[in-house]
């Protein structure tokens, strides 16, 4: 008899969106809420041949050292910061990975967050329904303009760039960092790239938009926020390790700058009583970039396939370590 091949699943999906996707697999679901490979997936570890996971599932070493038949781990991201992706690499394992199709979600996102957090709208909001609404105010609820402002864009990757057209629609003038050089993007913006520092001294708004790897990890820490604006408001729907808390938090308090807007936070997720939540110049939500009915789907979809080609020992659509392919 032919055993079915072994996928682990940490979270469960939709029927709908799975259809016939897992047909032919012994599916082995952790339903409990933990976060990685334990209790059940644990004990099916070393005989399985796909890990469908999430952004937020650990997949250290350690795991791939039980994992003596995985042929795929496919994550329903983009980031796959949670997976040591070099591990895999030497043990020849592909790691799948869903760009692009969250582009435009995460981008509209971001600017929901910086235009509720510069216009005041929680304020503002609330101040109405709890009766502090008096009457047209000429000084109240006033907000930042974003005709003629600098917006920096930290990372000009496909969710960058996607931010930084939106923005220079609504007549900023864009500022962005990135490893490569940009030129044709820089024309089709008026944009200009520029160093780091440049980017913090200048930027009205500074949006985050870089993967999280050794070099990034608390990257706008307390000297950062030293160099930006006092009217800066900061935007990040990247990965919360980018930002170190603690200097946020002191930055927010003190007026360094003058707020933020947080889709990802470190700790994540951020426990209830984190004194961020207390600050009316913070705005956080629970990394929701990506959640759109259409856009969740298509994540879905893309992570399905990925799992299937790397079961079947065909090459992934959208491998994050495709060296893994070079002989
Ligand atoms: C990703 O896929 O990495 C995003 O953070 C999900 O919203």
């Amino acid at each position: 008899m032919n055993e079915r091949p072994i996928v682990l699943m940490t979270h469960p999906l939709p029927a709908e969106w799975i259809g016939n996707d897992l047909d032919g697999f012994e599916v082995i679901l952790e339903e409990g809420g933990a976060k990685g490979i334990q209790g059940k997936l644990q004990e099916y570890l070393p005989r399985a041949a796909g890990i469908l996971c999430l952004l937020d599932d650990p997949l250290p070493e350690s795991i791939l050292n039980s994992a003596q038949n995985l042929r795929v781990i496919s994550s329903m991201a983009v980031g796959v910061d949670n997976i040591d992706i070099a591990a895999c690499t030497r043990r020849g394992i592909p790691v799948g990975h869903t760009p692009g199709v969250l582009t435009d979600g995460t981008a509209d996102l971001t600017l929901a967050l910086l235009l509720s957090v510069s216009r005041l709208l929680t304020a503002a909001n609330n101040d109405a329904r709890e009766g502090r609404w008096a009457g047209w105010n000429p000084t109240g609820w006033l907000g930042a303009d974003f005709n003629g402002s600098t917006a920096g864009i930290l990372g000009m990757g496909k969710i960058g760039s996607a931010v930084a057209r939106r923005l220079a629609g609504f007549g900023c003038r864009i500022l962005f960092t990135n490893r490569s050089s940009k030129p044709e993007l820089a024309r089709e913006l008026n944009a200009e790239q520029v160093d780091l520092d440049t980017l913090l001294i200048e930027s009205d708004f500074l949006c985050l938009h870089i993967s999280l790897t050794d070099e990034t990890r608390g990257l706008i820490n307390g000297e950062a926020f030293q160099k930006m604006k006092s009217n800066a408001i900061l935007v990040n729907a990247a990965r919360g390790q980018v930002v170190d808390t603690k200097a946020l938090l002191d930055a927010l308090q003190t007026g360094q700058i003058r707020a933020a807007g947080l889709d990802v936070t470190d700790p994540e997720p951020l426990p209830p009583d984190h004194p961020l939540y207390q600050l009316e110049n913070c705005l956080i939500t629970p990394h929701i970039g990506s959640a759109t009915y259409g856009t969740r789907r298509r994540m879905a979809q893309i992570a399905l396939n990925n799992l299937r080609y790397g079961i079947l020992g065909k090459k992934l659509e959208h491998c994050a370590n495709p060296e893994v392919y070079i002989p």
